[in-house]
C-alpha cells in the first residue's frame, strides 16, 4: 500500500430498504481500517454514502407511495443513524442525488460522448414488464418466458447509448495480469479473468425516460437518464474532488481500497476500470471483495426471515462487542456464518473471560496493593521478558496483517497476548507475592500486566473505540492518550504508566449467560414460521410426588468448584464479603453474606462450591456472578468446601 496516505471506500448502498448486516459489515471494516491508519499517523480519507437512483429506488418509492426523492430522503436517515450508532468515522457521506455529484457525472458523460466513446445504437432485447428488465434470448426459459418471474417477455427494440467498453478488453486483461494487488483476494482476480474470456460487449449506459425517469439526465439527450451503475461508480472520484477540487483529488486518488462484497465484483473490476481508463484516470490500488455473512449455512434473505438487524444486535450486546465479533469472526475474503450462539461464545471467551477478566484482576490487585498507583517496575525476569515479547509481537504483526488484509489474524495475535497475561498472573501469583512481602517483584508484576493491557487496548482501539477508552481510563490514562491512543508510539519503550492512579471498573464486558439467546430469539425482520406440530403420540404423564424434582431438573443447576483468590469486606455492609474466585481459569466476582462468620483471611485460598449458572445480580451495587453454598443454623454458618485437593472449575453432581 501507498504509505503516504490511505483512502478507503465502501460501496454506496441502495436506499430502497433499511440497512442490514452486510452493509454494517463493510462499513465497520472500512472504519476499522481507517482508524488503524489514522492511529499509525497516516493521512486517511474514508468515504461512504448512498446510491439513490435507478429502478430499485423508483420501485420502493412507488410501493411506499412516495416520490423517489422522498424515498431517498427518508431512507438515507436510517443509514446515517446506524453509522452514528456504530461509531463510523467517515470523512464524507456522498449521496448520488447531491448536485455536485450529478454535475461530475454529466461532465464525464459529455466528455466521453464528445470523444465518441459513448454512441447511440439500437438495442434489441426481451423485456419483462413486471420485472422491468431486459434479457437476451439465451436467458429466456420455455421459449420466451422471463427467467425471474416466468411471465411472457416482449421483444423490444430500443435506442440507447453505449459506452465502448469492448475497446479495453485486452488492456484490462493485461492490467490484471501485471498488477497482482489490483483485485484481491487473488482468486477474485481469476474470477474476473474468467469473465473476460468471453468477448466483452459495450455497456448500455442509458435508460429511456419513458421506461425509467429516476436518474441523472444525459447532458446530450434529455429523453434519457444515466444507467444507475455508471452514475454510482463515479462517486468514488466525485467524492474526493474529481473535476471540482483538483488538489483534493490529487491528494487522495488513487483509492487504496475499494471494499466491496463478492456479488458486485464485475461492476467494480470490469466496468469501473474501463470507465477510468476511458477518462484517463489512474487505476485504484486495490479492489477488495469480501465474502458474505450467512445465517448458519443459509443465505440471509427477507423471505427466510433470517436477516440480522445490526441495530438490534447492538442494543442487546453493545456496539463494540458487535464490531469486534464481525472483525474477528470473518476471515477476509471468505464467507462466514452469523449465529447468536457463535456470537455469545466468542464474546464470553475473548471479551468477558480473557480481556475483561485480566483487566479486573489487574485493577483489583493494584487498588489493593498500592492503593491503585501503578508502581515502578524492577528489572525484568524471564517471565516479564516473555510477556512483553508476546505483546510486542502483536504490536509488530498487527500492522503487517492489516497490510495483508488479515485483520482477524491480527486480532487473534492480540488475544494471544492477553491470554498470556492471564497465565502470567496465575504463574506469578501477585496475591502470594503480597502475602510474602515481596514488594519489588509484586511491583514489577503489577506494572507489566498493566503495560500489557495498555498496549493491547491501543491495538484493539480501532475495533472497539469506546470500550478500549474505558479500559485505558481504568488504567489511569486521560485525555487524548485514552481517547485516541497512538499505535505508532507503541514501539518506543517509554514507561507512561508508573505513577498513574487506576480507577475501579465493575466489568468491562459482562458475561452473557448461556440461556439468554435461546430465551430471546435472534432478531429477525419477520417472525420465523412456527415449526410444524408433529403428530407424535403424547407420552403418558408420570405423576411426580410433590416436592421432588427430576434428575434433569437438578442438573439445570450447575454446581462447580471455585478457588477463593481474593477476599475483602464490603464497606458499609457488615454481612458481606467480596470475593474474587477462580472457576477453572475464569475469574469471577462473588458477593457472599458470610462476613459475620468468616474473616477475609479465613476464606482466602479455600476451594468452595458455587452455583455457576446463576443470573448475575447486584448486591449493594456490586456485581455478584454466582452464589456460594453454605450451611447455616442458629449456631453459625459453615461454607461448603471440598474434601481434599480438587482443581477449580470442576462440575459437581
Ligand atoms: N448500490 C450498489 C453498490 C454500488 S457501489 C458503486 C449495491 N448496493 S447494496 O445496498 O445492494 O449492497 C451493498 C453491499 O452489501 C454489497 O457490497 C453487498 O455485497 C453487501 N451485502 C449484501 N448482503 C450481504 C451479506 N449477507 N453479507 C455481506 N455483505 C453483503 O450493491
Amino acid at each position: 500500500m501507498n504509505d503516504k496516505k490511505f483512502y478507503v471506500s465502501t460501496p454506496i448502498y441502495y436506499v430502497n430498504d433499511k440497512p442490514h448486516i452486510g452493509h454494517a459489515y463493510t462499513t465497520i471494516l472500512a472504519d476499522v481500517l481507517a482508524r488503524y491508519h489514522r492511529r499509525l499517523d497516516i493521512p486517511t480519507f474514508f468515504l461512504t454514502g448512498t446510491d439513490e437512483h435507478g429502478q430499485k429506488v423508483q420501485k420502493a418509492a412507488d410501493e411506499h407511495r412516495m416520490t423517489p426523492q422522498e424515498q431517498c430522503d427518508t431512507t438515507v436517515v436510517r443509514f446515517k443513524e446506524l453509522w452514528k450508532k456504530l461509531d463510523i468515522s467517515n470523512d464524507h457521506f456522498i449521496r448520488t442525488t447531491d448536485p455536485e455529484h450529478k454535475k461530475v457525472v454529466q461532465a464525464i458523460l459529455q466528455n466521453l460522448f464528445d470523444r465518441d466513446l459513448i454512441y447511440k445504437a439500437e438495442y434489441e432485447g426481451h423485456y419483462c414488464v413486471p420485472c422491468e428488465r431486459f434479457f437476451t434470448a439465451k436467458d429466456l426459459v420455455e421459449g420466451n418466458l422471463c427467467p425471474e418471474c416466468r411471465r411472457p417477455t416482449n421483444n423490444i427494440v430500443e435506442s440507447n447509448y453505449f459506452f465502448r467498453m469492448s475497446n479495453y478488453q485486452e488492456w484490462l486483461i493485461d492490467y490484471i495480469n501485471t498488477h497482482p494487488d489490483f483485485i484481491q483476494p487473488a482468486f477474485r482476480a481469476n474470477e474476473t479473468l474468467g469473465f473476460l474470456k468471453q468477448p466483452l460487449s459495450d455497456l448500455c449506459i442509458s435508460r429511456p425516460k419513458s421506461r425509467l425517469a429516476w436518474g441523472i439526465e444525459l447532458p446530450f439527450d434529455n429523453d434519457y437518464v444515466c444507467y444507475v451503475w455508471f452514475d454510482a461508480l463515479i462517486n468514488y472520484i466525485s467524492g474526493v474532488g474529481y473535476m471540482t477540487d483538483e488538489e483534493k483529488f490529487k491528494k487522495w486518488w488513487p483509492v487504496s481500497y475499494h471494499l466491496i462484497g463478492k456479488d458486485i465484483l464485475t461492476t467494480h473490476t470490469v466496468y469501473w476500470p474501463t470507465m477510468l481508463k476511458a477518462m484517463g484516470v489512474e487505476m485504484p490500488q486495490s479492489i477488495f471483495a469480501h465474502g458474505w455473512w450467512l445465517t448458519g449455512r443459509e443465505k440471509m434473505s427477507k423471505s427466510l426471515g433470517n436477516v440480522v438487524n445490526p441495530m438490534e444486535m447492538c442494543d442487546r450486546y453493545g456496539v463494540d462487542a458487535f464490531r469486534y465479533f464481525l472483525m474477528a469472526e470473518m476471515p477476509l475474503g471468505q464467507d462466514a456464518s452469523f449465529t447468536e450462539e457463535a456470537f455469545v461464545t466468542r464474546y464470553n471467551s475473548d471479551l468477558a473471560n480473557d480481556l475483561g477478566n485480566l483487566l479486573s484482576r489487574v485493577v483489583k490487585m493494584t487498588l489493593r496493593q498500592t492503593n491503585g498507583v501503578i508502581p515502578q517496575p524492577e528489572a525484568y525476569g524471564e517471565d516479564e521478558k516473555d510477556l512483553m515479547a508476546e505483546i510486542d509481537r502483536a504490536v509488530a504483526e498487527l500492522p503487517q496483517m492489516l497490510d495483508e488484509m488479515k485483520l482477524n489474524r491480527g486480532l487473534e495475535v492480540v488475544m494471544q497476548a492477553i491470554r498470556a497475561g492471564n497465565r502470567y498472573m496465575e504463574k506469578t501469583a501477585p496475591w502470594t507475592l503480597a502475602k510474602k512481602g515481596e514488594t519489588g517483584r509484586l511491583n514489577t508484576v503489577l506494572y507489566c500486566s498493566a503495560e500489557l493491557l495498555r498496549k493491547a487496548a491501543t491495538l484493539l482501539h480501532p475495533v472497539m473505540p469506546h470500550k478500549m477508552t474505558e479500559l485505558l481510563e481504568a488504567l489511569g490514562m486521560t485525555g487524548e492518550a485514552a481517547a485516541n491512543p497512538d499505535i505508532a508510539q507503541l514501539n518506543d519503550d517509554k514507561n507512561v504508566l508508573s505513577g498513574l492512579k487506576m480507577n475501579d471498573i465493575l466489568a468491562l464486558f459482562l458475561r452473557i449467560q448461556a440461556e439468554e439467546p435461546a430465551a430471546k430469539p435472534l432478531p429477525q425482520e419477520k417472525p420465523a414460521k412456527p415449526a410444524k406440530q408433529e403428530n407424535k403420540p403424547q407420552a403418558a404423564k408420570t405423576e411426580m410426588p410433590e416436592g421432588l424434582i427430576t434428575i434433569d431438573e437438578f442438573f439445570r443447576t450447575q454446581l462447580k468448584t471455585a478457588k477463593v483468590m481474593e477476599a475483602e469486606r464490603v464497606e458499609g455492609a457488615d454481612k458481606l464479603l467480596k470475593l474474587q474466585i477462580d472457576v477453572g481459569g475464569e475469574m469471577r466476582q462473588l458477593v457472599a453474606g458470610v462476613a459475620q462468620y468468616y474473616a477475609p483471611e479465613q476464606i482466602l485460598g479455600k476451594t468452595i462450591v458455587i452455583v455457576a449458572n446463576l443470573k448475575p445480580a447486584k448486591i449493594r451495587g456490586i456485581e455478584s456472578q454466582g452464589m456460594l453454598l453454605a450451611a447455616k443454623n442458629a449456631d453459625g454458618l459453615k461454607i461448603v468446601t471440598i474434601d481434599g485437593n480438587m482443581p477449580s472449575g470442576i462440575s459437581i453432581g
